[in-house]
């Protein structure tokens, strides 16, 4: 017998290839890629990590992410009816209800920073960066995020437009945007790297991103890539699981995984191309870690002729790409209310997007008003992002691929992974070994040194 979540007749899917590859990339390339990655590489030697976060992404990355396919377009539907429907009378939806969770978690605070990027195109509208010091644009930078109204404005705003876009529906809202939004969203980031490139000095910046200085690897370094790259591709929590339960069954998974990851990784060099050469052309310091885009950028715009014109494509450019993130972590939790709870798509949306705004606005607070509040030594923005990219991400992942490489059959898997045998996918006894026992040490390792010795990211 099959579970008891149902199975609407009329499931929409993707229209097209560009558009699963739009929504796809769409998700990956967000806030990990513009605002993290910089500060991560800058502050763990530059090259050398690029070296180490590009053999995870390839290794572990693309593996976990077909599987993540497989999983979402057998299961033909939301991350917890999806387990449900292949593993029935099994505990292993409890895997999709953490992915639920997970996106909840995820959403409050990513929603708080990608509202700061809308308060950060205005300012650069206001032209407001220009004849100012660093240490004024710092203190710029902290009075905003700690007043206690305006950035929860910008968040549910940021909010808004993501519900909008999802209770459009997978074709005509998710699809639609991803394939208005993302070829935008590189044509900015093109615009901005040739600037930044050409700037007089700039080549040292290019030198930091692009020549390994393996002297500065750690263990930490190691583990951090790692994690850096389950965020980036958000894998772990079941945003792929939903979307891919909207493919067709000829999409070849291996190759779409394969794209989403490169895309996904190139898109983050770039925006390493775009920061480090402008940031070693004004003499700062790469490692300034989570403030480099508020602050340090703005600071090099004030100084750049035409600075405000490029710090307006900037921010924009960080809003596109939080936005068509955002957009996929809430489908997670529209798609399982809508689909578990039998509501209308537009009901689900709302109740979603209510509810996580709520947590949203703690997670905002908790630069100002709510300072003080700390659990286990942090604030609640904080032990949020740890929660979800330090446990419930890791340990999402490691249900998966524990999923694929040992309950779901082999066969079943192949099937899943070529199409019915529509393609080859000679890759496979490679794909299952690292499935099987390379993916889950490399995971448990992130989890044990997350859990033990704190913060990955
Ligand atoms: N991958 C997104 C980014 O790089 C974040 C994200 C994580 C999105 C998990 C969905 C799920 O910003």
């Amino acid at each position: 017998m099959l579970s008891g979540s149902k199975q609407s007749p009329e499931r929409e899917s993707f229209g097209s290839k560009f558009g699963i590859l739009a929504a796809a990339i769409g998700s990956a390339v967000g806030l990990g890629n513009i605002w993290k990655f910089p500060y991560v590489t800058g502050q763990n030697g530059g090259g050398a990590f690029l070296i180490i976060y590009l053999l995870f992404v390839l290794l572990l990355g693309v593996p976990v992410m077909i599987s993540e396919f497989s999983i979402g377009r057998r299961g033909k539907r939301n991350v917890f009816g999806s387990f449900k429907s292949l593993a029935p009378g099994t505990p292993w939806y409890l895997v999709g209800i953490m992915g639920v969770v997970a996106a909840f978690v995820i959403l409050s605070f990513y929603s708080a920073v990608a509202g700061w990027t809308l308060e950060y195109v205005v300012r650069s509208v206001e032209n407001s960066f220009s004849a100012h010091t660093a240490e004024e644009l710092g203190s710029a930078f902290q009075n905003f995020i700690s007043h206690p109204l305006r950035p929860i404005l910008w968040q549910l705003l940021f909010m808004f437009f993501t519900a909008y876009i999802v209770a459009g529906g997978v074709k005509k809202g998710i699809e639609r945007y991803n394939k208005f939004l993302m070829p935008i969203l590189l044509l900015f980031l093109i615009i901005l790297a040739i600037r930044s490139a050409t700037l007089p000095d700039g080549g040292a910046g290019l030198e930091f991103l692009f020549k390994p200085d393996f002297g500065k690897v750690t263990g930490r370094t190691i583990l951090f890539a790692m994690g850096q790259a389950f965020f980036s591709l958000s894998l772990g929590m079941g945003t792929l699981i939903t979307y891919a339960s909207y493919f067709k069954k000829e999409e070849n998974l291996g190759r779409t995984a394969l794209n989403v990851s490169l895309a996904d990784t190139f898109i983050a060099i770039l925006a390493g191309v775009v920061i480090f050469p402008a940031v070693f052309a004004f003499n700062i310091e790469p490692s300034a870690g989570p403030s480099l885009v508020f602050i340090t950028l703005p600071e090099i715009f004030s100084q750049m002729p035409l600075g405000n014109i490029f710090g307006l494509i900037f921010f924009l450019l960080l809003a596109v790409a939080a936005l068509t993130s955002t957009v996929s972590v809430l489908e997670v939790v529209v798609a399982y209310f809508a689909e578990e709870l039998n509501i209308s798509r537009v009901k689900a949306t709302v109740v979603a997007a209510l509810a996580i705004s709520m947590l949203g606005v703690l997670a905002s607070l908790s630069f100002g008003p709510i300072a003080h509040v700390k659990l286990f030594g942090k604030v609640i923005f904080d032990l949020l992002d740890y929660l979800a990219a330090n446990i419930l991400l890791p340990l999402g992942g490691l249900c998966i691929v524990l999923f694929i490489g040992y309950y779901l059959k082999r066969s079943a898997v192949y099937d899943e992974v070529s199409s019915g045998k529509l393609f080859k996918a000679a890759y496979f006894p490679v794909f299952i070994f690292i499935i099987r026992f390379i993916a889950p040490l490399a995971i448990a390792a992130i989890l044990v040194y997350s859990v033990f010795f704190g913060s990955l990211g």
